[in-house]
This record gives C-alpha cells, sequence and structure tokens, in this order.
C-alpha cells in the first residue's frame, strides 16, 4: 500500500524553493507596481521614509493595474441586476464578466458557481450554512479541520457543523497522517466527514500541507475539501481543476485588490441546496407574504446590491497576476523568502516560527520573536524608528501560537508582487539595531497597546485625522487588535 507520505513525493509538483540563502535582496524589483509603493512616512526623529510594508499578509496594497481599472469603471458605475438604463446593463455586464475571469482564475471547472462575498471570513461562513446534514443520522455534516487554521476556517465550523479540530504534528508527514487516521476512522465508525477545511498556506508560517495529499486522503474518504486560498491564491498559481480541491475562498485585500470583495468558488450542489447566506433582495425568485421561492446558483447567496466595484477589481488583479509568468513570481517570492528567514535566523535573540519541519515551499511570510522584546514593541519600533510595517500579535491563529509555545504573541513579516527587496534588509538591518543597541525612542504600553510617548509623526493632512494617532491605540484596543 502505498503511504501518504509517498503520495506526497509522487503527487507534488512544486519548482524546487532556492536552498541557498542570497547573501542581500537590494537589487530584487518589485514584480508588478503596486500603488503607493513610493509613499513616504515619518520617523520619530523627524526624517520621512519610504514606507517598506512588509504586512501584505494582512491586506495587500492595489496594483496599480487594478486602480486604473477601478478609475475607469467608476463612470460607468450604476445599480447592478437591477436596472434598465444603459450604465446599469453595462455594470450588470462587468459584473458578470468578472465572475467569470474569477473563476478562470482559480481554474473552476464547468459546473462551479462563483460567489462574490466580502472576504475569505464571508466566504467560509456561507459555504459552512451549505454542507449537507448526514443523510442517515440528520446530524450536522461532520468538518475536519488542523490547528493550524486562521480563526476564519475554524470558527464557522464551530457554529453550523459537527467540527472537529485535530491536532497538527509537528512534520507534515506525521500531520497528513493524523488527517488520514481520523478520516478513515471516522467513515469506519459509520459517521464519516463530509468536509475537510485546510488552508492553502499558514497565515502565521507561509507553509501549507500538501494540496493534493490532502485531496486524495479526503476523497478517498468520501470526504470534500475546502481551501482556506487567503495566503495561497495571491501567492501562487491554483486551480480547482488540477488540484481536484471542492471549494476555494479567498479575500480580495490580500489579493492586490482591496475594493470590498472576496470570493467563494466550487461545487454548485451543495451551494443550491444551502440556506441562502443573506435573506433579502436579489436572492430570491419569488416572495409572497407566506413563502419564499429562492434562487439558486450564485444569486442565491448573493442578497443586496452587489459588489460591481469589487468584484471587477479583483478580476482585474486575477488578470493582472496570470499574465505574469509564474516562474517569475515564484523566483521573486522564494528568494525575498529565503532572505528573511536566513537573515532573522543569524541575528541573535531571533527566533522564527515554523508549523512543519518538513513544510514545501512556504509563502513569503516569516513570523519570529525577538527574545526580550514584546512583539507589539518590536512592531512599534520598526515603524517609528524606521517606517517598516508589519503586524504583531497571535495573527486570529491563537491555536496554532498556543500549540507552538507563542501565547504572547510574535511578529509577522510578509512579501509580494510589490515588495523590494531592499525592504527585506530594511527589516534585517532594524532587527539587528534593536538587538544590538534597544530601541533610541521610549515606549509606553497604552490601553494594552505599545507607543511612543509623545509621538511627534504628523498624520496625513487634509483627511480629517487629527490627532486620530494618538487615540488610535485606545480604539484599537477597544476592538481587541492585540489579542488578534
Ligand atoms: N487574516 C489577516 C492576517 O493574517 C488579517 O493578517
Amino acid at each position: 500500500m502505498t503511504t501518504l507520505t509517498e503520495q506526497t513525493a509522487v503527487q507534488i509538483d512544486v519548482p524546487a524553493s532556492p536552498t541557498y540563502a542570497p547573501a542581500r535582496v537590494d537589487d530584487v524589483a518589485p514584480v508588478l507596481p503596486v500603488v503607493g509603493g513610493s509613499t513616504l512616512v515619518p520617523l520619530v526623529d523627524g526624517r520621512e521614509v519610504p514606507y517598506a510594508n512588509l504586512d501584505v499578509a494582512a491586506s495587500a496594497p492595489a496594483l496599480e493595474a487594478v486602480a486604473e481599472r477601478v478609475r475607469r469603471v467608476l463612470p460607468l458605475y450604476a445599480s447592478v441586476h437591477r436596472g434598465a438604463g444603459y450604465l446599469s446593463q453595462v455594470s450588470t455586464a462587468l459584473y458578470e464578466q468578472a465572475r467569470r475571469t474569477i473563476g478562470a482564475f482559480v481554474g473552476a471547472r464547468e459546473d462551479d458557481v462563483v460567489i462574490v462575498t466580502r472576504n475569505t471570513t464571508d466566504s467560509l461562513n456561507l459555504l459552512a450554512g451549505c454542507v449537507p446534514a448526514d443523510p442517515v443520522t440528520g446530524r450536522p455534516g461532520r468538518v475536519l479541520v488542523l490547528d493550524v487554521e486562521h480563526h476564519a476556517n475554524l470558527l464557522p465550523w464551530q457554529r453550523g457543523a459537527d467540527a472537529t479540530v485535530l491536532t497538527g504534528g509537528s512534520t507534515v508527514a506525521a500531520t497528513l497522517a493524523e488527517l488520514h487516521a481520523e478520516l478513515a476512522d471516522a467513515a469506519t465508525a459509520g459517521a464519516p466527514y463530509a468536509l475537510v477545511a485546510v488552508t492553502g498556506a499558514s497565515n502565521v508560517t507561509g507553509e501549507a500541507l500538501p494540496v493534493e495529499a490532502v485531496v486524495a486522503a479526503a476523497h478517498a474518504a468520501g470526504a470534500r475539501v475546502a481551501l482556506d486560498g487567503a495566503q495561497l491564491v495571491p501567492h501562487r498559481r491554483f486551480s480547482l481543476a488540477e488540484s481536484g480541491v471542492d471549494y476555494v475562498a479567498f479575500s480580495g485585500h490580500k489579493t492586490y485588490a482591496p475594493f470590498g470583495a472576496g470570493t467563494l468558488v466550487g461545487r454548485r450542489d451543495w451551494l443550491d441546496l444551502g440556506t441562502p447566506y443573506l435573506a433579502g433582495g436579489g436572492a430570491v425568485r419569488r416572495v409572497r407574504v407566506a413563502e419564499t421561492t429562492w434562487h439558486d446558483g450564485p444569486a442565491r447567496h448573493e442578497a443586496g446590491s452587489p459588489n460591481v466595484v469589487g468584484a471587477v477589481a479583483l478580476a482585474a488583479a486575477a488578470e493582472a497576476l496570470s499574465a505574469v509568468d509564474p516562474a517569475v513570481l515564484h523566483l521573486h517570492e522564494s528568494t525575498l523568502r529565503a532572505r528573511l528567514v536566513a537573515g532573522l535566523e543569524d541575528i541573535e535573540r531571533v527566533r522564527v516560527v515554523r508549523a512543519w519541519d518538513d513544510a514545501v515551499d512556504p509563502v513569503g511570510v516569516v513570523t519570529f520573536t525577538v527574545a526580550g522584546y514584546d512583539p507589539g514593541l518590536v512592531a512599534a519600533y520598526l515603524s517609528a524608528e524606521h517606517g517598516i510595517g508589519v503586524r504583531d500579535g497571535r495573527f486570529c491563529a491563537h491555536p496554532l501560537l498556543g500549540r507552538l509555545g507563542f501565547d504572547a504573541g510574535a511578529v509577522r513579516a510578509s512579501v509580494g508582487v510589490g515588495t523590494p527587496g531592499s525592504d527585506v534588509e530594511r527589516l534585517l538591518s532594524a532587527v539587528r539595531a534593536l538587538v544590538e543597541d534597544g530601541p533610541q525612542a521610549a515606549y509606553d504600553v497604552v490601553d494594552g497597546l505599545w507607543v511612543v510617548v509623545g509621538d511627534p509623526r504628523p498624520v496625513p493632512a487634509g483627511l480629517g485625522l487629527n490627532g486620530l494617532l494618538a487615540t488610535a491605540a485606545s480604539t484599537t484596543d477597544a476592538f481587541g487588535c492585540t489579542t488578534y
């Protein structure tokens, strides 16, 4: 019998990650231009420097091509699926064309449905309402997830479905073996899983299980696979048809199209039978006071006026990314990642977080800690003294951070198509300076958030932001940002 590890070795076909650690990457240019690529930000010492956006895993800047498409369609904007006017018809055509482009971008099969949502979280909540009940017991469908998941791919399943959260092993091979055993045991016990929901790339470490191996294990046990593609789709070519994945969810704001749209793409039958995600206009064929007949297809889950600008932006990003040679995208990102990891590990007191020792080809997301410094202080220092944007905290992945021993949080740097290598070098120099010399400004914790004492940095003028930076600490803390 072929073991899962052997299957993995046979099935995975990924470009090799560079095994070298490039000495420096200052000369590595962005692959595609992004809006804000040269925005200047103030430092506490009064200087201004170009913003080094190393937080694209949270939200990626718009591609120039996306912004240009949005500028072109705004004068054509009118109601979608609701108007007889010429521009309403143009907007409806743009929306439906965007749907086709998004589907093609992720290799949708002929019968797959492309639903425009707000983001990955929205998409997976939608899908959670469509997992069919067990046909024998009538109980909610069983869903298997790993504890490495982002909350977007954990919490929706805990609500509507019968979710089991499997603790990942320390290697990919061990984790796949656990997954396989759990699926087989459940099927043997007469309580098979309906769905395995798995990340395409961890938002903490960039690592992933080989998706083809997950699909093989799930399908062999009669389960479908939903992929949280939030961190994968912006970074790698992905195809539903080629991978065999049944559903993929991803976000426009992480795919260089921050205009409020995301998507869920996948098999029609569950989506056509599932409870309409939002009850409202556009999702219905006929409404009487006592009875409603719902649409099927994407309209069933898209009640309310559609986000045509968001959908068009996401489609424009899909077109722009598709037009780049995948080998170029891959080499750019894996080179920056390799330098980041090697450079960080070369700095005393820095530790890079890994979920699996044997992960293949992680995406450009690297999380680390600096011994002796709270992650919030490291992030505040990088911003205030170096103009570098990173994320700190627990990254909406509390179970994973807890299991790996990082309950106090960590710092995350992430790169994308618009990242120049010089941003990576700036981060490495700044972290080295922190370790060697400590921070130069004074910092304090206000309402749970690290801030510069008497932060002198001005806010951009003309946007009604007077004083917002000073109050942002308490505002964000009120929303629990530090514990994200
Ligand atoms: N899910 C986003 C992240 O990981 C926000 O940062």
